[in-house]
């Protein structure tokens, strides 16, 4: 199994940083989803989903190893990691959908003030980013009623292999009481991970872990319109 190494995090790894207006189109995500609810971000990279999460009621954990870093040189890189994810994807523009974002600045403008909020967040409640690494995460079995994940699987299958996606996923599932919600299933480059979704369900399926294809609104990469839904586990 390739896992990543603290390089990959923070070289290879873009650590980009979406705001609660994101998540909540990307994973259909409703108020009633999130006040009181256990909720894991993993990878939270510099996210203000949990910021922005908790001040509506919800009881957020990011992790993703980057936590372990000073949050000083988190904010400059949530700062410089958004300026090349933004640079990134106004050289590439005919790759996405430009309607959710007007155009490459707008995307720049919404990334920054998220990773400005995940910076103040970070000095105000350190407790809610735990450094973790995929596939092991230091949580106790359903320790959290929902776990969205957003651009690591998937998006980066040229370089994380299906044993990793497999662990991951049985780790995520290990410690979800609820749902687990997974976008997108295309990878960095749009190209869609149908055979490795494939895989994946059946591998679950054998698991006693349902699994379903769940549309979403939010469309970015050209046709990105599914999220991956993992079920509780039966057994
Ligand atoms: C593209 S960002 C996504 C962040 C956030 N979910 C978002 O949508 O803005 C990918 C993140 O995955 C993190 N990462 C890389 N390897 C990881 C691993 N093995 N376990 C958990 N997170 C990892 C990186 O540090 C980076 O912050």
């Amino acid at each position: 199994m390739k896992h990543p190494t603290e390089t990959d995090a923070l070289g290879e790894f873009l650590i980009s940083a979406r705001s609660l207006a994101e998540y909540r189109a990307i994973f259909e995500l409703t108020d009633t989803d999130l006040r009181g609810r256990r909720v894991l971000d993993c990878p939270g990279g510099a996210a203000s989903f949990a910021a922005e999460a908790a001040a509506l009621g919800a009881r957020v954990t990011a992790a993703d190893p980057i936590y372990a870093r000073p949050a000083a040189e988190l904010r400059e890189l949530a700062r410089s990691e958004t300026e090349r994810g933004s640079a990134y994807a106004g050289a590439h523009q005919g790759r996405y959908r430009w309607d959710f974002y007007d155009d490459p600045d707008h995307l720049q403008a919404v990334r920054l003030s998220a990773a400005t909020r995940f910076g103040t967040d970070l000095t105000a409640h350190p407790d809610r980013y735990v450094a973790a690494q995929l596939p092991a995460l230091p949580f106790h079995d359903n320790s959290f009623d929902l776990t969205l994940s957003s651009h690591l699987l998937f998006t980066y299958a040229d370089r994380l292999d299906a044993d990793f996606h497999l662990a991951a996923l049985l780790e995520f599932s290990r410690v979800t009481h609820g749902e687990t919600r997974l976008y997108p299933l295309v990878d960095h480059t749009g190209r869609h991970q149908d055979d490795l979704v494939a895989h994946l369900r059946n591998e679950l399926h054998d698991k006693g872990i349902p699994t379903t294809l769940r549309p979403t609104h939010y469309e970015f990469h050209h046709g990105a319109t599914t999220m991956l839904v993992l079920q509780p586990n039966q057994n």
